[in-house]
């Protein structure tokens, strides 16, 4: 029985050569609806009502197999959503950068103002307003880059703190990060490298001194290592530009790492900047910024700050 046949049928080509045997131009059915003429009523009857039943067993198997391809598609194509996909090859900021943007909070969180000063400075703001006359010998420690013209690629970020004093006097309470350069390139030095600097100058009758200092990197090293007992030692120094001068070491497990270098700023400096030595008094510090990062991550080479490799960046847990 042809109903038999097309409800058994499981693909649309057999359907469709089925369809064609059927009603094509020499289909069974077609062959019986032209000899219809000469038939009695009743057997018209009974071609036009199969005619009728057999197109409709044809069109609904077609829906039938067109919506089973296309279920059988969509379960091939069907994505597991919860399959751990390929990660996803993200950038971040260099450290050098998230590290500025917390020392830039922290500093602010105290109170203190970002300024900034040319790269390429004169002497005076570089070396002889900052207790360093020429000839000193202390210019000796750091092995400056000289312009043609005399100025200097800034040997370090102190040379801000004259330019802050000169242009807002005292009282005063301002920080700085930026790069500074000498002729320098090992493990633990590079001819570029960034340098973060601190001045807090009041009225004498304040009483700013170096437990004032001390208490301030305190809050500084606690903020920044986000460590809530930290342990800092001083060590005796010397810069012209301080006096007394100090460096401060940070305790990690059993491990002393120096942090920083600072000191009470000399009244020579106070007084290059027209500030009154007898009224005002205050600290100031200065720390390397790489360092920072080196001693917070426990990293070993300054030179991979600015090597550019990626495996590096991906790899230091920054
Ligand atoms: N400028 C100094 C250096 O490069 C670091 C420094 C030491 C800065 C003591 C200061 C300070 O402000 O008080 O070696």
């Amino acid at each position: 029985m042809l109903q038999e046949k097309i409800k058994n049928i499981k693909s649309l080509q057999e359907l469709q050569e089925l369809y064609t045997a059927t009603f094509g131009k020499n289909g069974t059915m077609t062959q019986k609806l032209k000899s219809m003429a000469t038939l009695s009523n009743e057997e018209r009857a009974s071609i036009n009502a199969e005619n009728t039943e057999l197109r409709q067993l044809f069109k609904d198997k077609q829906t039938d197999l067109e919506n089973a391809a296309l279920n059988a598609k969509l379960a091939g194509e069907y994505i597991d959503v919860t399959l751990d996909s390929e990660p996803e090859n993200r950038g971040t900021l260099h450290p050098l950068t998230q590290s500025y943007k917390e020392v830039v909070d922290i500093f602010e969180s105290l109170g203190y103002t970002l300024m900034t000063g040319p790269e390429i400075e004169d002497d005076w703001h570089n070396f002889t307003a900052l207790n360093m006359p020429a000839y000193h010998p202390a210019r000796d420690m750091q092995d400056t880059f000289f312009l043609p013209n005399g100025n200097v690629m800034r040997t370090q970020t102190s040379a801000v703190q004259i330019r802050a004093m000169e242009k807002l006097g005292a009282p005063i309470k301002m920080f700085s990060v930026g790069q500074c350069y000498r002729r320098e390139l090992d493990a633990t030095h590079s001819a570029m490298f960034g340098q973060i600097e601190g001045l807090h100058i009041d009225t004498v009758d304040k009483g700013i001194n170096l437990s004032d200092l001390l208490a301030t990197m305190r809050t500084f090293a606690s903020k920044f290592f986000e460590k809530d007992d930290v342990e800092l030692r001083i060590r005796p120094s010397y810069f012209p530009f301080t006096e007394p001068s100090i460096e401060i070491d940070m305790k990690f497990g059993d491990k002393w790492m120096e942090l920083l270098c600072g000191g009470m700023v000399h009244p020579n400096v106070l007084k290059n900047c027209n500030i009154d030595p007898n009224k005002y008094q205050g600290f100031a510090f200065g720390f390397g910024w790489a360092r920072l990062v080196m001693v917070k991550y426990g990293l070993n080479d300054i030179r991979a700050f600015t090597d550019s490799d990626v495996r590096w960046l991906k790899n230091s847990g920054f």
